[in-house]
């Protein structure tokens, strides 16, 4: 029984494994994709998903573009890892498909209100548009099965010391969606510093001999070009490539392959050296209900062995 998904995701390059793991899985019902904006603009991150959609050969998926800047913030992009396409380091084909003009809070609502039965809603990038729907349509809360998303940290951040780029970029729509009371699965840099891909790894998938491995094998070169070792990393340590956004779509494939803690979660919207800080009660310290499940660790070498496979399911 495959699952019903809403991909609400900003490609970006991680993006573009978690989608294509999406598309590659029997145990995943891709039914629409909505873009946000952060790794890129608005319009690039709605082409990119477009344009990967035809390098699938599966632009039967809807797509529709969402909000283009954060719920009270200026946009932040992170250009300086995805490039000025937002999928630098591959020739993509174009969209064979016109655009479609449905916004993508009113495509999501659609399909929740329509669906026989709940959808859950995978999210890759800043949170604006699920707020948004959350906000906009109280009523359709009991059709979302739950949020399977990539962000935060309970140790740490990746934009700035405390805080995560997805979190960070919008983080009154992150302190929406947790206190949402939806069953949150949250991929913060705890795992997904773990769940890294090598050159080796890389190179097999370049040596898969179609297009699908040598767009991915490009875009993850380029991708690779901004991946930064742990502080204070011993000499000759070799870091692999983050690959975060997958592990929000792999728990929903094969949830064995992760080590989740159920725990409360808040999220940082005060201005200040902290903002965007997702404060995870990790040793249970607080009295609030715990509201997600939080991801900790994971089974690097299977979660690579999906990856490829996902990839290898392609021309
Ligand atoms: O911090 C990692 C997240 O920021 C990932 O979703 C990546 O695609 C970027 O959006
Ligand atoms: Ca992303």
């Amino acid at each position: 029984m495959s699952r019903p998904i809403i991909l609400d995701c900003d490609p970006g390059h991680d993006d573009a494994v978690a989608l294509f793991m999406a598309l590659a899985s029997p145990a995943i019902d891709l039914r629409l994709i909505t873009t946000c904006a952060g790794n890129q603009r608005p319009d690039k991150t709605f082409l990119n998903a477009r344009r990967l959609l035809a390098l699938a050969g599966r632009e039967d998926v809807p797509v529709a573009q969402g909000a283009p800047q954060p719920i009270r913030r200026p946009l932040i992009i992170a250009d300086y890892v995805h490039g000025e396409s937002g999928l630098d380091g591959a020739d993509l084909p174009e969209p064979t498909v016109a655009a479609s003009s449905e916004r993508a809070i009113d495509a999501m609502a659609r399909l929740l209100r329509e669906s026989a039965e709940p959808i859950t809603i995978v999210a890759t990038g800043p949170l604006t548009n699920v707020a948004i729907l959350l906000l906009a349509h109280p009523e359709l809360r009991a059709k979302i099965e739950s949020i399977s998303l990539m962000g935060g940290a309970c140790f740490g951040g990746n934009y700035t010391p405390n805080a995560e780029f997805n979190i960070y970029v919008d983080p009154e729509a992150a302190d929406i969606v947790f206190s949402s009371g939806i069953e949150v699965a949250m991929f913060g840099l705890d795992v997904t510093h773990k769940a890294q891909i090598f050159a080796e790894e890389i190179d097999a998938i370049a040596a898969l001999g179609t297009r699908t491995g040598e767009v991915f094998a490009g875009l993850l070169e380029f991708y690779g070009r901004s991946n930064t070792p742990p502080f204070l990393a011993p000499e000759g340590h070799v870091e692999g490539l983050h690959m975060h956004d997958p592990c929000a779509m792999a728990y929903l494939i094969d949830p064995s392959l992760f080590t989740m803690v159920r725990t409360r979660v808040d999220v940082v919207t005060s201005d200040g050296p902290a903002l965007g800080a997702t404060v995870v009660d990790y040793n249970g310290t607080r009295s609030e209900e715990p509201n997600a499940l939080v991801g900790f660790d994971v089974d690097r070498t299977r979660f690579v062995e999906l990856l490829h496979s996902s990839l290898a399911a392609f021309h």
